[in-house]
């Protein structure tokens, strides 16, 4: 669905990382879950916008942690992503 308009790479590139790495995870989630797919924003459930912000952090060689992350995004909020700073 994401690959009509998007390619992975991009998602890890230079330009990707210097924009989001002055936001938090919940940031990124909550920009996935309200405005993504383009074509029809707001059809992803919690669950798939959180399950796809893992993804794009794995893309971007963060580490998975203990636990999953939760589709919370007062609590992803809190999650920094200034190490996408390289
Ligand atoms: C119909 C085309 C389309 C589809 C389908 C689509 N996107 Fe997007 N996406 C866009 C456009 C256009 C932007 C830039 C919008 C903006 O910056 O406000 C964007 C921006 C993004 C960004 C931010 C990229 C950046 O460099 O900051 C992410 C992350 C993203 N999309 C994820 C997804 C995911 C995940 C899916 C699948 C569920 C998806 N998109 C499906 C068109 C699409």
């Amino acid at each position: 669905m994401c690959a009509e308009c998007h390619t992975v790479p991009e998602f890890s590139d230079p330009a990707f990382k210097a924009k989001w790495a002055r936001r938090s995870v919940g940031d990124l989630y909550e920009f996935i879950h309200t405005n993504m797919p383009d074509s029809a924003p707001g059809i992803l459930t919690e669950a798939q916008a959180v399950d796809l912000t893992a993804y794009i952090l794995q893309l971007n060689g963060i580490a998975p942690g203990s636990a999953q992350l939760p589709a919370d995004a007062a609590r992803l909020r809190g999650l920094s992503l200034a190490s996408l700073r390289s």
